[in-house]
């Protein structure tokens, strides 16, 4: 990719505020989050070529090649409360799979909050960091990083068996393509405003993979939830029906058990 595609890809779809390209960066995400704190307006997008430490979700790293994989970051100062937050990683996590499957035509699935997947592996993630000031949310900044066009043996040993790629698993789109789409599909999802649309929860469930799955949720080191997921709160929690009884499950690592 290039700024020209970058900034033609913005323009397309009307993205308005600046959308740059950077060939190399640590971590899109925290370019994006530094220029939030410099008054950097709505819908800042940040594309990157390769990342050097990039992050993804509970301190992870996220490792990709360069030139395979799509890592951008887009900055949104939603007027919502602060609860809501987690409402717009999945509202995030929707965009991107459905771009993502229909640029592809991969059947990529929500795997609650926010991994996308397909047939169980990863194939993307969002990693959503959110300032609060005043009771308010200040600024969020939407981190995503999907597979594109990785080969198996691309994979670093230890994620050949868990990790996949859209080329691997549909059409491979150029980067420049998804990249367009996935700001289409986030502009559609996430609004002007960066708000959630009133029927995002239903749609969510019709495209998460989590639901009606046997699972373990791990809240902190030995800390876990098991059961059944049977539904996603209004809150975007996820609900297991455990043997003491349903339990809101709202951040942790899920897996899934059968
Ligand atoms: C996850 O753990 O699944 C979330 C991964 C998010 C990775 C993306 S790549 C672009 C942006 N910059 C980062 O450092 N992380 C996110």
């Amino acid at each position: 990719m290039t700024q020209h595609s970058v900034a033609e890809a913005a323009r397309a779809v009307r993205i308005p505020a600046p959308a740059r390209f950077v060939r190399e960066t640590d971590s899109t995400n925290s370019d994006l989050l530094r220029l939030a704190m410099n008054g950097a307006p709505a819908w800042t997008v940040l594309v990157a070529g390769h990342q050097t430490a990039g992050r993804g979700r509970l301190g992870r790293t996220w490792i990709s090649e360069p030139g395979s994989s799509l890592l951008l970051s887009v900055l949104l100062r939603p007027a919502l409360p602060p609860a809501d937050a987690p409402l717009l990683s999945l509202g995030a996590a929707l965009a991107v799979a459905t771009a993502c499957a229909d640029v592809a035509d991969a059947p990529v699935r929500c795997k609650w909050p926010n991994d996308l997947v397909v047939r169980e592996r990863k194939v993307g993630g969002i990693l959503p960091e959110a300032a609060v000031a005043g009771g308010r949310l200040e600024h969020v900044v939407i981190g995503i990083g999907t597979n594109v066009l990785q080969r198996a043996e691309d994979f670093p040993p230890e994620l050949r068996d868990t990790a996949t790629s859209l080329a691997q698993e549909g059409r491979a789109p150029t980067l420049a393509d998804l990249l367009e789409a996935v700001l289409r599909s986030l502009r559609g999802e996430l609004g002007g405003a960066g708000e959630v649309r009133p029927d995002l929860l239903a749609r969510y469930r019709d495209r998460c993979v989590t639901l009606g799955r046997r699972v373990r949720a791990t809240l902190s080191g030995d800390v876990h939830v098991e059961g059944m997921a049977v539904g996603v709160g209004r809150g975007g929690e996820l609900l297991v029906e455990t043997a003491q009884g349903p339990r809101p499950v709202a951040f942790g690592e899920v897996v899934h058990l059968d």
